[in-house]
């Protein structure tokens, strides 16, 4: 054992991110940013072949669409093949990918400005997320490198070639866990971007390449569903890590079932339909802080985002006038502007859906607040919508769309198993002051992350792994030791999983 204070240095330290609280920081944000304030940036297939590649498509900011980010050059199924034959696992001792994706996490931080440029015009992030995905991004390539060397990872063999298949909502931080972990192991990665997000992966992929990651151990097919379903069925693919929607994750899974060989892993982190609860004991102020935090940053877009909240029918009236008037409170506007809480959701498509889904409840005149949005770029106004119970909702409405429901004292078992029913299980809240309901309502809602107190968004990297169960996801947590365990094969135990 090492002695004294080396007993407490940690083996690894996240990333300390940006105070935006302190002007000389925002300045020198300002400053990293700036020179990417109307580049253009053009990707494609990072491909360690010859491939013939697709067409090219404009990318365009979600928030001003007459602004166009780049082009993307689109992979094909014949792509897809010339991958597949050049990939090759990473056959290096663990400590020297360790020191690559380390590497790596320091050439992300290096490039703040261009991957905050990138967040802001591709994916519509705020400042605030667009810090908050590049900590979490620098956090897992640190945090996967520093697991390969614990007991037994050394002696554990990769499973192959994985196929990593991501989302466009955290676009960086998402794109890049999957990744650092299966290349952590030893993997060869074939990474499929969401079409929505293909620039800021296609920018990652060169950094971790920059770094040292070899070219075939790590390659990039931007593209639609299709080239998805082309690497769900490319016998070469020996695991799949996929984060999504529950739909596409149950399309994944037949796909693998019926072309992959038996036992391929799959690690699927999915949808959610998230809720909180808030008793009658609860710290008024604290609750609407968190709930306003919980459904509408990110404009709502976060798998762990509140979506249905209960509130104790004695303090309802009290709490959703304050509710009311903190939503009123929000600067609605460009991610780019350092003032703007809430920016636009990720394309027209999403908007349309999420407009016609409020339009319908407004018909209803179950539309107890809303805002107003800015007339151009894909903006929905935050709303609050009234439902009798979390049963009433068939789907997770991805955007700044809140529920509200309320309860008697008596019908706390009633509401838990209303949640419990739904088979999602991803995140819960709850805002109380009595010791023994956190023990009681905690220990009974299936929720794979369980916030008490506080939001119930965000996950730290090392210290609170990030995962659902039931419909939300087949675990193991993202951010935690056991996630590791999936992209390797241990020789006396056969495949992992
Ligand atoms: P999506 O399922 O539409 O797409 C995810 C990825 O799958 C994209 O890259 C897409 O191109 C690809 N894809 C689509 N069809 C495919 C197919 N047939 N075969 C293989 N790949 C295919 O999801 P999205 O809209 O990009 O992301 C939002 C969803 O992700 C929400 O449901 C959200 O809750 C979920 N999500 C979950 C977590 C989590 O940790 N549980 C985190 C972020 C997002
Ligand atoms: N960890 C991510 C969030 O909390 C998925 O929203």
């Amino acid at each position: 054992l090492a002695r004294g204070p080396a007993l407490f240095r940690p083996e690894r330290e996240n990333s300390r991110g940006f105070d935006l609280t302190h002007r000389p920081t925002l300045a020198a944000i300002d400053a990293a940013r700036m020179p990417f304030r109307s580049q253009r940036w053009q990707a494609g297939p990072l491909v360690a072949a010859e491939a013939e590649a697709g067409a090219a498509v404009p990318v365009a900011n979600p928030a001003d669409p007459s602004d166009i980010v780049g082009e993307v050059t689109r992979a094909t199924a014949a792509t897809v093949a010339a991958a597949a034959g050049a990939a090759q696992v990473w056959d290096t001792p663990a400590a020297t990918r360790a020191e690559v994706l380390t590497k790596a996490a320091d050439l992300y931080e290096a490039h703040y400005g261009e991957l905050f440029a990138l967040l802001h015009r591709e994916a519509g992030k705020t400042q605030m997320d667009a810090v908050a995905e590049l900590r979490e991004a620098v956090d897992f390539l640190r945090y996967y490198a520093a697991r390969s060397a614990d007991k037994g990872a050394a002696q554990a063999a990769p499973q192959g070639i994985f196929a990593c298949i991501s989302p466009w909502n955290f676009p960086l931080a998402i794109f890049t866990g999957q990744i650092a972990a299966a290349l952590a192991a030893g993997n060869g990665v074939l990474a499929k971007p969401a079409e929505q997000t293909s620039l800021i992966a296609w920018r990652a992929v060169q950094l971790l390449h920059e770094a040292g990651v070899p070219a075939s151990a790590l390659q990039l097919l931007p593209g639609e569903g299709d080239v998805g379903a082309a690497l769900t069925s490319t016998p070469v693919v020996a695991g799949v890590a996929f984060t999504g929607s529950t739909e596409t994750a149950q399309i994944i899974h037949r796909s693998i079932a019926e072309h992959l060989a038996p036992g391929t892993p799959f690690i699927a982190e999915t949808g959610g339909l998230n809720a909180m609860i808030v008793d009658s004991t609860a710290l008024p102020e604290q609750a609407v802080r968190a709930v306003v935090e919980s459904a509408f940053q990110s404009a709502g877009q976060r798998c762990s985002a509140l979506r249905c909240l209960y509130l104790q029918e004695d303090i309802a009236p009290h709490v959703t006038e304050m509710l009311i008037g903190a939503m009123e409170a929000l600067t609605l506007g460009q991610p780019w502007d350092l003032a703007t809480d809430v920016g636009p959701v990720i394309d027209a498509e999403a908007r349309e859906a999420i407009a016609a889904y409020v339009a319908a409840a407004r018909a209803e005149g179950r539309v107890i607040a809303e805002r107003e949005v800015p007339a151009e770029g894909h903006f929905i106004g935050p709303a609050i919508l009234k439902v009798n119970g979390i049963a009433e909702m068939e789907r997770e409405i991805f955007g700044p769309v809140l529920h509200l429901a309320t309860f008697k004292a008596d019908e706390l078992d009633s509401v838990i198993d209303a949640i419990n029913e739904t088979g999602y299980g991803l995140t819960f809240g709850l805002q109380t002051r009595i010791d023994d309901r956190v023990q009681y309502v905690t220990e009974r809602v299936e929720a794979g992350n369980i916030y008490v107190n506080r939001n119930q968004i965000g996950a730290i990297v090392g210290s609170q792994p990030f995962g659902g169960e039931g419909l939300s996801g087949t675990g193991p947590k993202a951010g935690g030791p056991l996630y590791c365990d999936r992209f390797r094969r241990h020789a006396h135990a056969g495949p992992v999983g």
